[in-house]
């Protein structure tokens, strides 16, 4: 019984050590990343094809609309961009990302759609005002180091004021009747005032919502409440 209770100290023990030497070496990397101003997601992990079920869903939505304009907020290296062309043949996309290695990246690869376009930027206040028929925000609203280190306020790295700021900044480019679609965040857009001017179209499925953790307005942990909504639709008035 002791050797058994023993071990299981020993156990903790080594869980203990591994959790605190994973918190010192994401410090560590975080310290070492260089500070960009505007910044939230700091990862450039992407996917091609990574949202089959809300572009199909964002397409149904648009099927009445023969050009739509879209914008792609933190399009990354540019598969979400491909992924958009492969959904909207017809439509007009705009591509935006903070980091100017990812937009060099998109342009070689889409220099010959010339319904694209891209640019570094690290908010949409150069885009005009109700112009866009869709906006996707996805993966970028939420800080990687936040999950992986399980942290319990957000404050430090992604307070809720900037989310706050970053959906109003994106909200004003939709078009009354128009979509925003914003999924990973760490926060719910239920808890915004912009989410008075929209109503919610789509759900997640538990399969598809995100892993990240979730923070309420007062940036504090939010635990067994996930949240589903990830589409929404600007109300014309
Ligand atoms: C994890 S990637 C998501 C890429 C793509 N949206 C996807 O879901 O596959 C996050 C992207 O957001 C960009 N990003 C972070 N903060 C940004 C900001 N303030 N303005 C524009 N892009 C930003 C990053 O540079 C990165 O390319």
């Amino acid at each position: 019984m002791t050797v058994y209770s023993d071990r299981l100290r020993g156990n903790d023990m080594k869980r203990a050590v591994r959790q605190f030497l994973g918190r010192v070496r994401f410090e560590v990397a975080r310290q070492l990343r260089p500070r960009v101003q505007g910044r939230l997601q700091p990862y450039r992990y992407t996917l091609p094809n990574r949202y089959p079920w809300m572009f199909e869903f964002a397409c149904s939505r648009l099927r009445d609309v023969s050009t739509p304009r879209l914008l792609s907020f933190g399009c990354s290296t540019g598969d979400e961009l491909v992924s958009l062309r492969s959904a909207f043949p017809e439509a007009i996309i705009r591509g935006l990302d903070i980091a100017p290695a990812a937009i060099a990246a998109c342009r070689t690869r889409l220099a010959s759609d010339d319904r694209i376009s891209v640019a570094v930027a690290c908010d949409a206040r150069g885009e005009e005002k109700d112009s866009f028929g869709a906006v996707f925000c996805l993966a970028v609203l939420c800080h990687g180091d936040l999950t992986a280190t399980g942290a319990t306020r957000s404050d430090r790295l992604f307070p809720f004021s900037r989310f706050e700021e970053a959906v109003a900044d994106l909200a004003r480019c939709v078009r009354p009747g128009g979509h925003l679609f914003i999924q990973s965040a760490n926060f719910r857009f239920s808890e915004t005032a912009t989410a008075s001017k929209f109503d919610v179209v789509l759900l997640a499925s538990k399969e598809q919502a995100a892993v990240d953790l979730l923070y309420d307005c007062n940036n504090c942990l939010v635990v067994g409440e996930p949240y589903y909504p990830v589409g929404f639709c600007k109300r014309a008035s």
